[in-house]
């Protein structure tokens, strides 16, 4: 049977869905402290029960999201897994598999191949990723960091990219979710690494 998912993607794929999940609701905890807009998130999606308690799962969640990241960046490089999965890629391809998309025309029969929209949204929640720990460094440290807290625009700055770095990043999980559901042996082969088997004969 064909391996669609390798074993370390995987492990990394769910320790940072974790992860990720553990810093969102933190986060919205930590937010509603000290909003930057007039909104607050709902207590009963967030996590930490007072200020101290968020700020003691997001740094906790973070250490991991680090780690696991730079895991899966790692063997993504060195072993190609990146560049065979997420390229090529073309402003082209992605209009018209979102298109394609939209009109529930979007195959995806071969699970060991992204279309671009895929390639393009993993490679967006890559960057958002990347986007968030730095600038969360830059909140954290805004002193002892001040090289990079200035490239953001300073504290402030670095608090709205993280705000608008979170926003695009639930934003295509809770597409790429949605997706999962629609297509749900994605979601099997994703923990197995093989395809559900369709045919006993095949
Ligand atoms: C409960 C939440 C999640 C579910 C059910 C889920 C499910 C999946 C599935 C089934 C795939 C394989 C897609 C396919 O074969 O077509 C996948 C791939 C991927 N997911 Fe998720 N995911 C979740 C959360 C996340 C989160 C939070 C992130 C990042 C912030 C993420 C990033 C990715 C990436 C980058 C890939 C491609 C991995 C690779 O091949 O290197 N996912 N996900």
């Amino acid at each position: 049977m064909k391996n669609v998912h390798p074993l370390l993607v995987r492990i990394t794929h769910w320790v940072n869905a974790l992860a990720i999940l553990v810093m969102v609701l933190s986060g919205w905890k930590i937010y509603n402290a000290s909003p930057l807009f007039d909104f607050m998130f709902p207590d009963a999606l967030t996590l930490g029960g007072w200020l101290a308690g968020a700020l003691q799962w997001h740094f906790a969640a973070m250490w991991v999201l680090v780690l696991n990241g730079l895991i899966y960046l790692a063997y993504g490089l060195w072993s190609g897994h990146l560049w065979r999965r997420m390229f090529p890629i073309s402003p082209a391809a992605i209009a018209r598999d979102i298109f394609d998309a939209l009109r529930g025309r979007l195959a995806h029969d071969d699970l060991s191949v992204y279309n671009a929209a895929q390639k393009a949204a993993y490679l967006a929640v890559i960057a958002l990723a990347i986007g968030l720990v730095l600038s969360g460094l830059a909140i954290w440290k805004p002193v002892q960091l001040y090289a990079l807290a200035s490239l953001m625009g300073d504290y402030e700055g670095a608090r709205l990219l993280h705000f608008f770095c979170m926003t695009g990043l639930v934003f295509i999980v809770l597409v790429h979710v949605a997706m999962v559901v629609l297509v749900p042996k994605t979601f099997l082969t994703m923990i197995t690494g093989k395809l559900p088997k369709e045919n006993p004969y095949g």
